[in-house]
């Protein structure tokens, strides 16, 4: 696992806050805002987008993780996730992150700027179902 200084997650911390201005959260009045940094240093953020019809609603982990895939980028080192709560992310997301890496660093942030909690994918996910699982 890597280890950040303190500008680096001040850094992704406040992308992932500002990315919550981009939420579409008319239904949840809940922004969430992610920011993925990629092994390469490439950064993706991403923004939770509802839907009125509610189930088709996409978190903001999902859509930063999706938007790296599909630039290309499959290595991430670290995601810095804030909601308006110091929520952590859904399982859904858990299990989207874990298949690209339990290694990787997650930094739940609060929308002041703190930093709530630095845990990993592995952490977050214990026993994560993984590519692993499917070879008999
Ligand atoms: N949400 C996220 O974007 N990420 C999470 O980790 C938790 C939940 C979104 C989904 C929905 O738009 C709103 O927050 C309330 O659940």
């Amino acid at each position: 696992m890597i280890t950040l200084t303190d500008e680096e997650r001040k850094f992704l911390i406040d992308l992932a806050n500002e990315a919550r201005r981009r939420a579409y959260a008319p239904y949840s009045n809940y922004p969430v805002g992610a920011a993925l940094r990629t092994k390469s240093g490439r950064i993706f953020t991403g923004v939770n987008v509802e839907n009125a019809a509610y189930s088709n609603t996409m978190c903001a982990e999902r859509v930063a993780i999706f938007k790296a895939v599909s630039e290309g980028e499959r290595e991430f080192d670290v995601m810095a996730v804030v909601t308006p709560s110091g929520g952590t992310p859904c399982g859904g997301c858990r299990q989207v992150m874990a298949e690209f890496g339990l290694d990787m660093v997650v930094l739940i942030g609060h929308p002041d700027g703190r930093l709530i909690d630095e845990t990993d994918v592995a952490k977050l996910l214990p026993g994560a179902f993984t590519a692993g699982d499917l070879s008999s």
